[in-house]
C-alpha cells in the first residue's frame, strides 16, 4: 500500500489590499508507505495542513496528482471522492473536532454510519475505545474529557472504518509530555499494523517517534 504525490502544488489567492496569488505548497513529490510512521514538522503557516489536506482528498491540488496504489484520487467526482475518503482514509483534523451533542461512543461510530451502517460497528468502536484506554468514557459527552482523552477519541474515530492511511494534524498540540507519549505510541502501533501514518506536528522532539522525518519550510518539503 502506498500513497504518492506527484508534482503537487497548491496556490491560494490572498486578497489583502491588493490581490496576491502565492504558493502555499510548491511543486512536491512525496511517498507515504504503509507500515511506517512519517512525521512532518514545520513552522506555523509553512503549508503543512494544506499539504495534508491535498494528500487526504480534502483539497484539490492546483496542479499535480495524488495516487493511492496507482489510482488518481482526484480523477473522481466530489461525491465519489467523499466515499473514497470514508473507505480509505482516517483523518484526525487540526483542532477540536468532537461533536458536542454526541457521546464519545457515538462520535467514534459516526464515520461508520454515513453510507449505511457498518457491520459490528458498536463492537468495533468498543474495541478501539479499549485500545485507546477510554472505554470507561464511552457514554459521556466530549466536554467531560481531558485534552488527551479527546485526542484518543479522535484517533479511534479515524480508525473505525479500518482505513489504509491515517492522517493526524497536530494531534498533540495541547498535550503534556505524558499524553504526547501516549498519543505517539498509539500512532506508532497503528503504523505497526501496516497502515500508513502521517503526523503533522510542532513537537520539538518528534524524531524520537518517527520512522521518517520531513520538514516543510515556506511550502517546500525536505526529508530530514
Ligand atoms: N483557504 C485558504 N485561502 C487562502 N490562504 C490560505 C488558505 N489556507 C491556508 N492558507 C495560507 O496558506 C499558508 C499555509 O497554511 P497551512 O494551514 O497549510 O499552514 P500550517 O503549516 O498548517 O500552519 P499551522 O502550523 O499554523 O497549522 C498560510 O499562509 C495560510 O494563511
Ligand atoms: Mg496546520
Amino acid at each position: 500500500m502506498i500513497l504518492k504525490a506527484e508534482k503537487v502544488t497548491r496556490q491560494f489567492n490572498r486578497v489583502s489590499g491588493s490581490s496576491n496569488i502565492f504558493f502555499a505548497v510548491h511543486e512536491t513529490d512525496f511517498e507515504l508507505p504503509g507500515g511506517l510512521l512519517t512525521v512532518l514538522e514545520g513552522r506555523s503557516g509553512s503549508g503543512k495542513t494544506t499539504f495534508l489536506s491535498m494528500l487526504s482528498g480534502l483539497l484539490r491540488p492546483s496542479s499535480g496528482n495524488i495516487y493511492l496504489d496507482g489510482a488518481d484520487i482526484y480523477a473522481q467526482t466530489d461525491k465519489e471522492l467523499s466515499r473514497f475518503r470514508n473507505d480509505n482514509f482516517g483523518i484526525v483534523p487540526q483542532g477540536q473536532t468532537a461533536i458536542a451533542t454526541l457521546t464519545v461512543m457515538e462520535n467514534v461510530m459516526l464515520p461508520g454510519t454515513i453510507y449505511g451502517l457498518d457491520e459490528g460497528l458498536r463492537e468495533k468502536a468498543e474495541k478501539l475505545l479499549d485500545r485507546m484506554g477510554i472505554l470507561d468514557l464511552a457514554d459521556v459527552l466530549p466536554k467531560e474529557l481531558s485534552g488527551g482523552e479527546i485526542r484518543r477519541m479522535a484517533i479511534a474515530r479515524a480508525l473505525i472504518r479500518d482505513p489504509k492511511v491515517i492522517f493526524a494534524d497536530e494531534p498533540t498540540s495541547d498535550l503534556d509530555d505524558a499524553n504526547t507519549d501516549i498519543v505517539f505510541d498509539i500512532l506508532k502501533s497503528i503504523a505497526a499494523d501496516g497502515k500508513a501514518v502521517l503526523v503533522v506536528t510542532h513537537e520539538r522532539n518528534a524524531d524520537k517517534y518517527a520512522d521518517r522525518m520531513y520538514r516543510m519550510d515556506a511550502g517546500v518539503l525536505m526529508e530530514c
